[in-house]
């Protein structure tokens, strides 16, 4: 079966999953953290490369604040968590997004795991933490510029080699859950070709049997990046 080297996922229906139980919206982003734990294991195993899942985009900052501190919290919490995961099945973790108008503390501790994982060989863990493409792509325009490179140099490798995911391949299957059938400014260049999955499952009912027909229905796609 042929594996995507890149799946992308767009965790959406938290806040669903909890109202359906008449409980408050971040009890559905902890169910939504255990979705995280079992699907980094699960694409691990089945041998993708990168696996990079949409955790706060630069737009979430517009949530209530009692909300985006209860992120940040839980985020915080399972970082330091994730080290004895990641450690045990070989991954490294990257974070994708922006630094500027971060938490500090949450920064040093993206730093610290990045770090502590630098060595691992097994697949790469991009968690995207204000994270939005469009910030990225005018970011990288911008360091053409600073770079100073010539209106004839800034061509598609100037920019990729400038985004935030320089050197990962592109995103070959995208994943979205809860019904929705947007991409959230997620990854727009690197998800160019991209094969798209959307699945009515909200995410914290996603597993590695939902992850497994995902693969499957992947691999039976004929991809032609525009040719034919
Ligand atoms: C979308 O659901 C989900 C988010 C905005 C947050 C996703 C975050 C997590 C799963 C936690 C990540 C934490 C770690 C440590 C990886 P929603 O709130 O938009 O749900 P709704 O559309 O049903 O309201």
């Amino acid at each position: 079966m042929t594996v995507p080297a890149h799946v992308a996922i767009i965790m959406d229906g938290n806040g669903r999953w909890a109202a359906q139980r008449g409980w408050p919206r971040i009890k559905g982003h902890k169910a939504g953290v255990q979705t995280v734990e079992r699907i980094l294991e699960a694409a691990s195993d089945a041998g993708v490369q990168h696996l990079s899942l949409y955790a706060f985009s630069t737009e979430n900052w517009k949530r209530p604040p009692l909300e985006v501190g209860a992120l940040m919290a839980l985020l915080r919490m399972y970082l330091r968590m994730f080290l004895h995961q990641l450690a045990q099945k070989g991954i490294r973790f990257h974070h994708l997004g922006a630094t500027e108008g971060m938490p500090a503390g949450i920064l040093a501790d993206m730093r610290t795991l990045e770090e502590a994982t630098a060595h691992n060989t097994g697949m790469v863990f991009h968690l995207a933490v204000n994270y939005g493409s469009r910030l990225e792509l005018a970011q990288a325009a911008r360091r053409c510029v600073e770079d100073g490179l010539r209106p004839g140099e800034i061509n598609e490798d100037a920019l990729s080699a400038r985004l935030w995911t320089a050197g990962v391949p592109d995103v070959d299957l995208l994943i979205r859950t809860s019904g929705e059938h947007r991409i959230s400014n997620f990854l727009l260049w690197q998800s160019a070709y991209a094969e798209l999955y959307m699945t009515d499952l909200l995410w914290p009912d996603f597993g590695s049997g939902e992850l497994q027909v995902a693969l499957e229905d992947y691999a039976q796609r004929e991809r032609r990046f525009g040719g034919i």
